[in-house]
């Protein structure tokens, strides 16, 4: 690797985007995005409602080297100025993520690089770094993705203590669900929030789960069921209705989010809040965060709104501030092994 400004190469590859990025570590304060390439899946999965594993993996292997062709060029970078090939480790799909550990792998060997495994929600927790307003530790993280919902307590690069967590659902889950059931399609969130813009969020009563359960633990499939309850009790009403209870179930996800969130500035006595995950870029929930932690005088990062969803930019932004903080060595060993399950707290050094 050169002395000062290793050149970081990101495959993302977990779910249904495939990922790729271009990050030098010489940055100051933070490591520098050079470009990144993107190609989503959605279009594909629509036709059956979800992601489908199988599919998902063939497309990557299609996608992934013309990404990184392409990422090479816009950086006017050749593959030999390459110092680590990063790649999402887990937690994911594992067809898919065999797809990003094998280029990155084979790409690693044949430049006599070495490689280095990323934890997608790590990705996703440093993705806020990538803005140009980066953070600074240590700060209370809200990250809220489509597979995870949790409170953590950030001293650092790789100091993570999870204040709470769902206990069944995800947030982006239950977007996507209650999309699903009102007829949105896949991926729910995004079109839910759409229309939720034409609607009254209070229009129907929908419960807070654990809103005061007095930990900072979430729940939403109970959520989801109102939703259901509700659709089915509208029957026909329901295209008329479908607004009004997109937004009131906007209102109940945001609502405990946020309070979540305000309970976790409480408890740790922060006064920074950096928000992560697909359900980042959401701006109901932007502006309710600005508005209260503005109140409270608590400064708010969020990720560029084009990298609150999966990208690999985040994986090159967190390999390169693992590197430069010290916490991992890239390998030459070149033996991938993905970790399909794997809970953010698995690579945390205490707090
Ligand atoms: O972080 P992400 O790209 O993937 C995972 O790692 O899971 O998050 C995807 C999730 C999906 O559930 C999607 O519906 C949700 O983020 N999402 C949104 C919005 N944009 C994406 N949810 C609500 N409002 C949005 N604007
Ligand atoms: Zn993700």
């Amino acid at each position: 690797m050169s002395d000062t400004a290793p050149l970081i190469l990101g495959i993302e590859s977990s779910c249904d985007e495939t990922g790729v990025a271009l990050v030098q570590a010489n940055g100051s304060p933070v490591p520098q995005l050079l470009s990144h390439a993107l190609y989503s899946q959605i279009e594909m999965h629509q036709a059956y409602g979800g992601v489908v594993p199988e599919l998902a993996s063939r497309d990557h292997i299609r996608r992934v080297l013309p990404l990184t062709t392409q990422v090479m060029q816009e950086a006017g970078k050749s593959l030999n100025d390459i110092d680590v090939v990063a790649y999402t480790r887990g937690p994911g799909l594992a067809g898919a993520l065999l797809v990003g550990a094998g280029v990155a792998c084979a790409l690693g060997a044949a430049l006599g690089k070495p490689v280095l495994g990323v934890h997608h929600l790590e990705g996703h927790l440093l993705s806020p770094f990538l803005s140009a307003d980066p953070p600074e530790f240590p700060f209370v993280a809200l990250l809220v993705s489509g597979g995870h919902t949790q409170l953590m307590r950030v001293d650092g690069v790789g100091r993570y203590e999870i204040l709470g967590e769902t206990i069944d659902d995800a947030a982006g889950e239950a977007f996507d669900k209650s999309a699903k059931l009102m007829g949105l399609g896949y991926p729910g969130g995004p079109a839910l929030s759409r229309l939720a813009e034409q609607g009254d969020g209070t229009a129907f009563k929908l419960p807070r789960p654990l809103l005061h359960s007095g930990n900072l633990d979430f729940s939403f499939a109970g959520l989801k069921t109102a939703v259901l309850t509700q659709a089915q009790r509208l029957g026909p009403e329901l295209e008329a209705r479908k607004a009004d209870l997109a937004a009131s179930t906007q209102a109940a996800i945001v609502e405990v989010l946020v309070k979540k969130s305000l309970a976790a500035l409480d408890q740790t006595g922060m006064k920074r809040l950096v928000v992560a995950g697909g359900v980042g870029a959401n701006r109901h929930l932007r502006e309710q965060l600005n508005a209260q932690c503005a109140k409270r005088k608590v400064r708010v990062h969020y990720p560029e709104l084009h990298l609150c969803t999966d990208n690999g930019a985040m994986i090159a932004m967190a390999a390169a501030m693992r590197l430069q903080a010290g916490m991992q060595e890239a390998s030459r060993a070149y033996t991938f092994e993905v970790k399909p399950r794997w809970p953010l707290d698995a690579i945390s050094q205490s707090v």
